[in-house]
């Protein structure tokens, strides 16, 4: 049994402008100890899925549908006060994007890790200010002993982060959920971080979902991949086997918008348009308005997420048995 699985999970908003479809049948699963990256453009419904997860939406937004299991427990039936002191903080726990919106800028970072570890712990406040040093310790922030009873202005960006993802462990949770952790910060604090990310995995054996729009993150963290547009998830797979083998037509064109170590920055090929509205999605694949593959049956029919090798799904209709999948076209046609 996987240590979370969703399945066919929907979450829309009900707005003035019309109901906007931000997550449309959505499913994967995540193992314990392993790194799922969720990827995908801007607006794809990266956020508003892990919101889902524990019941974070808020009116106008509603889960219509879907399970989210979550060892072995059924997410989406527990009580809001059942998610607030047994499962957020505690089993599974957030890193947001912006630390400084997450850290309360009154009391100390000290304070505010030793909270969360009075919380949901029966441990004394001397024994969880002793716990909150160990953690900043624990995610490299140096002298530990006198940054604890600092403020969380008195951090760097980089530091915040860090103090972050220290809260994130301050219970030993058994899934992080990273929402972007390192758009805000340069490159250097963001590989530092991501590292962080790697060895907190192999001393705690965390299982992670790591939200980001960027592959070549997803490259540094994750062991698997669900690419999402507009709602969906269009193709799933080993990191390894995306990067090599990727089925999906917006999938390769991801790959081809971002910088790899043999290319240089001008090479890049953006994929071409924007992502359409989710409040009035195309018909069919969601895709199509982009995809430099399509044909006239993609208006027609949604494609459903076909395997196409082990552990290795892409919804694209070109996959399915009727249409044939001819991939030395697709690339060339792909390539303008
Ligand atoms: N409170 C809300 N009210 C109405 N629509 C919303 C709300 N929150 C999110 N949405 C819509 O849901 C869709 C998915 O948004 P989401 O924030 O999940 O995207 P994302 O993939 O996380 O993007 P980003 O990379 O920019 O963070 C978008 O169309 C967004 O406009
Ligand atoms: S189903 Fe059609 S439009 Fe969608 S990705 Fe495949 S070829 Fe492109
Ligand atoms: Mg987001």
């Amino acid at each position: 049994m996987s240590l979370l699985e969703v399945e066919n999970l929907r979450t829309y908003f009900y707005t003035q402008e019309g109901i906007v479809q931000a997550v449309d049948g959505v499913s994967f699963d995540v193992e314990r100890g392993e790194t799922l990256g969720l990827v995908g453009e801007s607006g794809a419904g990266k956020s508003v899925t892990v919101k889902s997860l524990l019941g974070l939406i808020n009116p106008p937004g509603k889960v219509v549908d879907g399970t989210v299991r979550f060892d072995g427990r059924d997410l989406t039936a527990c009580s809001e006060r059942e998610l607030r002191r047994e499962v957020r903080g505690s089993e599974i726990s957030f890193v947001f994007q912006d630390p400084m919106s997450a850290l309360n800028p009154v009391f100390t970072v000290g304070n505010q890790i030793a909270e969360i570890v009075e919380y949901h712990t029966d441990r004394t406040e001397a024994e969880a200010r002793d716990r909150a040093v160990e953690l900043l310790d624990d995610v490299g922030i140096p002298d530990p002993e006198q940054r604890v009873d600092q403020y969380p202005h008195e951090f760097s960006g980089g530091m915040r982060q860090r103090a972050l993802i220290a809260m994130a462990l301050s219970c030993n949770p058994k899934l992080i959920i990273a929402d972007e952790p390192t758009t805000a910060l340069d490159v250097t604090i963001q590989a530092q971080i991501l590292n962080l990310f790697d060895e907190i995995q192999e001393e705690y054996d965390t299982s992670v979902v790591y939200v980001t729009h960027d592959l070549g993150v997803v490259r540094e963290v994750c062991d698997r991949v669900a690419v999402m547009y507009l709602g969906k998830v269009v193709e799933h797979a080993p990191y390894d086997e995306l990067y090599r083998n990727p089925r999906h037509p917006y999938t390769q064109s991801l790959l081809r918008s971002v910088v790899r170590p043999d290319e240089r920055a001008d090479d890049l090929d953006p994929i071409a348009g924007t992502m359409p509205s989710a409040i009035d999605p195309p018909s069919g694949c969601r895709f199509r308005t982009r995809c430099p593959v399509a044909i006239d049956d993609c208006a027609r029919v949604e494609p459903p997420r076909v395997d196409v090798g082990p552990n290795h799904d892409a919804a694209c209709i070109l996959h399915e048995d009727e249409y044939g999948y001819d991939e030395p076209a697709l690339h060339e046609r792909g390539r303008p």
